[in-house]
């Protein structure tokens, strides 16, 4: 929740959002770490009405091109496969697992992908 907020109302983060008509589609917070050359995929969702249309994997590549680091990462559970899914036919591989992570103990997978 804090974190969300965070990416919504702290400077220098990326915010891109997916409109379709007058409708917010889908949205993407990227964190950049230039003195670490990392940059932070934050959040990233599309609404379900408008899923399966390529929405996250181009917001995907437009907060990596923002970003413009040479390595992206980000957090996932380890029970989204959907995200599993799109992040690993984007070119993310697994680097580390924070166990217990989540609120309800699910582990993270931590992705990364080279740019
Ligand atoms: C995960 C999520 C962002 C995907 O958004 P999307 O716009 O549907 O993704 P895309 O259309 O770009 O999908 C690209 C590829 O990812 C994979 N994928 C996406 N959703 C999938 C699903 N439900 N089941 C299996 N594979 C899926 C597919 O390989 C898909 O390609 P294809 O449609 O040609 O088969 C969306 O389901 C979502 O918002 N989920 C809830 C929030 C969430 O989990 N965010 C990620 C947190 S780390």
């Amino acid at each position: 929740m804090w974190d969300l907020i965070g990416v919504l109302i702290l400077p220098g983060l990326v915010r891109l959002k997916a409109v379709v008509g007058y409708e917010m589609a889908g949205f993407v917070g990227g964190d950049p770490h230039p003195s670490e050359g990392v940059g932070w995929i934050a959040t990233l969702g599309v609404l379900p009405a408008y899923r399966r249309q390529g929405i996250a994997s181009a917001l995907l590549e437009a907060c990596e091109t923002q970003m413009n680091l040479p390595a992206v990462r980000l957090s996932v559970r380890r029970s989204n496969e959907a995200a599993l899914r799109l992040y690993r036919g984007q070119g993310y591989h697994l680097v580390d697992v924070w166990p217990g992570y989540y609120f309800d103990h699910e582990d993270a997978l931590v992705l990364e992908k080279k740019c």
